[in-house]
């Protein structure tokens, strides 16, 4: 059997839907792989970095794929699948090669994934890339509550005018350069932005942002059917970082509380104390967790005075 590895186009995206779903379920014991994340994308990742994504074709069938973003300085994979049948054949380490490659061509100093903290395979596989497991994340939700929705004092991204938005993206980049030299989510609140699934909310101070959230929902984007995904928030760094982060959570909860969703879903590394005690407080709970993985093993932004959800799924 030859198998190559070949970037993903748009037209691999319903065959790469299609493994993920499978490879999934199969992992986890879902008997419909069509209950697997249903409803999200994977198109959006592809607008995201469209030379950062693989497919493992068998002839002309995919068999398995990766997808990877770099977010500056810092750069992530996942999903990575591969059909079940093709598993223990090395074509996930093959997939693996050119994502590596690109990291380091892209400047990374910081790589990660998250994966299944239970499973010796999972671990093994990627530490045989320089990988080292640190601390859990938890992936939180909460529900939200149109009743008491508004929505009056949230300010968007898509909102602002053309010059206010390139100011805000130079305040935005500066909160993730002081958080990790180099970090910088420009490029998702820009892909947000032109494939309108979802919003960025800001928290200004005057006209200045100290913090931002990234929120997928909607047709297209990389959230479940009826849900948030809050892929990205941070605040400036600081003695207000606390207040900041609850602000702006809450901000998010009003605005999702319009848009016709039930709940926020939310990743937070454990390493980030604060940020997790906030979500706590606010009614987030966590239901499943996953170990982050990271190389070189160093605390990078995952430390108690970041207020940061991510969630690298
Ligand atoms: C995880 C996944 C992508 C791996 O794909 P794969 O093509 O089977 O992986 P590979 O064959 O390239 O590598 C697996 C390696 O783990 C090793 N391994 C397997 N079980 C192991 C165990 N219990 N302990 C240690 N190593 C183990 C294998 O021996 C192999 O290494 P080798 O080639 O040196 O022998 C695939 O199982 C999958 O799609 N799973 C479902 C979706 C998923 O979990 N994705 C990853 C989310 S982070």
């Amino acid at each position: 059997m030859t198998i190559n590895i070949k970037a993903l186009s748009q037209d691999d995206l319903l065959a790469a839907t299609r493994v993920c779903k499978i490879a999934f379920s199969a992992q986890l014991g879902i008997s419909n792989p069509d209950l697997f994340n249903a409803g999200a994308s994977l198109g959006a990742r592809l607008a995201l970095e469209p030379n950062g994504n693989y497919g493992a074709f068998d002839e002309e069938q995919l068999v398995g794929s990766i997808f990877s973003a770099n977010w500056g300085s810092v750069g992530y994979f996942g999903p990575l699948t591969v059909l079940p049948e093709y598993w223990g054949q090395g074509i996930a380490q093959k997939l693996l090669e050119p994502v590596m490659g690109n990291f380091a061509a892209g400047g990374t100093t910081c790589q990660g994934l998250f994966t299944f903290s239970n499973s010796p395979k999972h671990i093994a596989l990627y530490q045989k890339f320089g990988f080292y497991p640190r601390f859990l994340t938890a992936i939180m939700s909460k529900s939200v509550t149109s009743a008491i929705a508004s929505n009056n004092d949230v300010v968007t991204y898509s909102s602002l005018g053309p010059q206010r938005q390139i100011e805000c993206l130079e305040g935005l980049s500066a909160i993730c350069d002081d958080l990790y030299v180099g970090l910088d989510l420009s490029k998702e609140v820009l892909t947000l932005e032109s494939l309108r699934c979802g919003e960025t909310v800001l928290l200004l101070e005057g006209e200045s942002p100290v913090g931002f959230a990234v929120c997928h929902f909607g047709p297209g984007s990389e959230a479940e059917n009826g849900g948030c995904y809050l892929k990205f928030a941070a605040v400036k760094r600081g003695d207000d970082a606390a207040r900041h982060f609850r602000e702006l959570i809450q901000r998010v909860d009003h605005l999702i509380g319009t848009v016709n969703v039930s709940k926020i879903v939310a990743g937070i590394n454990l390493a980030r104390q604060g940020a997790y005690e906030s979500l706590l407080a606010l009614h987030f709970r966590p239901f499943t967790y996953g170990v982050l993985m990271q190389r070189p093993n160093v605390a990078a932004y995952d430390r108690p005075d970041c207020f940061v959800i991510d969630d690298w799924r």
